[in-house]
């Protein structure tokens, strides 16, 4: 029963869905932390598949356990040929994160263990799509580019493989860290929209493909991870910091939202931008332009003096892929290539203590009406 006394919580802010052991947020610290590690500490001294193992397994692997886990990992990256076929028939006027939807669910329908919804198969699953959708996101930002897709090489990290099957270039140490510290970053973030998604459609038992694809389609909004690709078109849009104040200004007059700005949770700052903003600027220094970190934090500081709005993680993560060579249009399926390892946590704890997730909603429409009265 709902009763018009009973409050609607708008956007279940603050709301407590379920107990989780995955991501600590405080966001008036504001503090994030996987697994009780600072995203500090983890995104400074550990790789991506370190994290991934530590997301999953709740403590960080030994020597021989991170050995086993890239290894399986690395082994597991390539795609089959039919998928690159989807994607080649796919139009051309497909949104990029369209297209990875479509793919990762045809993924699950070729999947004959697919309802299969035990831990150890959902670690299966888990891994492979974590393996695989790197390879998904890179096989057709080339193909948008009239460029054939590259094979994934097992000789490489997570990260510097996926840079490579990106550009085609092996990339050096310091494209590699950067690149590996972003996907960290981005690894997990507690109960955002996109996670929440995935859990609902757990908490009724269906199978983890479903779930992701949900929690793809979620992030694909630009309230959330589509935040990112409007971030670079915006600095882009701006041409050049001496613009960047009055930008501001007239977004905000015309009652427009910028993104890469604002948080539900972080409304004091975001733990993740710090470090992004510093990989940012790094970036522009080494590559001798620094106009997007100038621009940036030309808009940055408007939006700081005249809103007190902080900048979010998809604000500096933009111009850090840019520098990188990444195409724009697949900025989103970055992000989502690397949050299957959150999504999937999420997944595996959500089936291992589920219960189904059904809120009410406050009936405010007509009552009582009759057909031909
Ligand atoms: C992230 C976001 C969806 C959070 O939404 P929310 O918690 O519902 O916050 P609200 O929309 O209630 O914002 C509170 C106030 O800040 C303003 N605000 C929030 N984000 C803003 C932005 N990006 N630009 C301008 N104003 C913004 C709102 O207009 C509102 O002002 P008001 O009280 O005068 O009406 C929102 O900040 C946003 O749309 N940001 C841009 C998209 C983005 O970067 N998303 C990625 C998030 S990681």
């Amino acid at each position: 029963m709902t009763d018009a006394s009973q409050q609607v919580i708008s956007g279940l802010e603050g709301v407590l869905a379920f107990e989780s052991s995955i991501a600590f947020i405080d966001g008036a610290i504001p503090e994030l932390s996987f697994r009780g590690y600072d995203i500090q500490d983890i995104a400074q001294n550990l790789t991506f598949e370190q994290a991934a193992y530590l997301l999953w397994n709740d403590r960080l692997p030994s020597d021989d356990e991170l050995a086993a886990f890239s290894a399986d990992l690395a082994g597991q990256r390539a795609i089959p040929e039919a998928l690159i076929g989807i994607l080649r028939g796919l139009p051309a006027s497909a949104h990029p994160m369209a297209a990875l939807r479509t793919v990762v669910s045809w993924l699950g329908a070729m999947d004959a263990q697919a309802d299969d919804n035990s831990a150890a198969d959902n670690q299966r699953k888990a891994m492979a799509l974590t393996a695989q959708m790197p390879t998904i996101v890179a096989a057709q930002a080339r193909l948008q580019q009239g460029q054939e897709p590259l094979a994934p090489r097992a000789d490489l990290s997570h990260a510097a493989n996926y840079c490579y099957m990106l550009t085609g270039e092996t990339p050096d140490d310091t494209t590699t860290r950067t690149f590996d510290t972003m996907l960290i970053l981005y690894a997990e973030h507690e109960t955002n929209a996109s996670t929440f998604a995935c859990r609902v459609v757990v908490g009724t038992e269906a199978d983890l493909y479903s779930a992701v694809v949900a929690g793809l389609g979620a992030i694909k909004g630009p309230l959330h991870g589509g935040a990112i690709d409007d971030v670079m078109r915006m600095l882009i849009d701006i041409g050049s910091a001496d613009r960047a104040a009055a930008f501001v200004d007239e977004a905000l007059a015309a009652r427009r939202k910028l993104p890469g700005f604002g948080h539900r949770v972080y409304r004091a700052g975001d733990p993740r931008a710090a470090q992004l903003r510093g990989m940012a600027e790094k970036l522009g220094q080494a590559s001798g332009d620094d106009k997007w970190f100038a621009i940036a934090t030309g808009a940055e500081q408007r939006m700081r003096d005249t809103k007190g709005i902080i900048a979010n993680v998809d604000y500096f993560a933009a111009p850090v892929l840019y520098h990188l060579g990444f195409p724009l249009s697949i900025f989103t399926n970055v992000i989502a290539s690397t949050r299957i390892v959150g999504w999937s946590a999420h997944i595996l704890e959500q089936y291992a203590n589920n219960r189904l997730i059904r809120p009410r909603a406050l009936y405010a429409g007509h009552r009582n009406r009759k057909v031909g009265a």
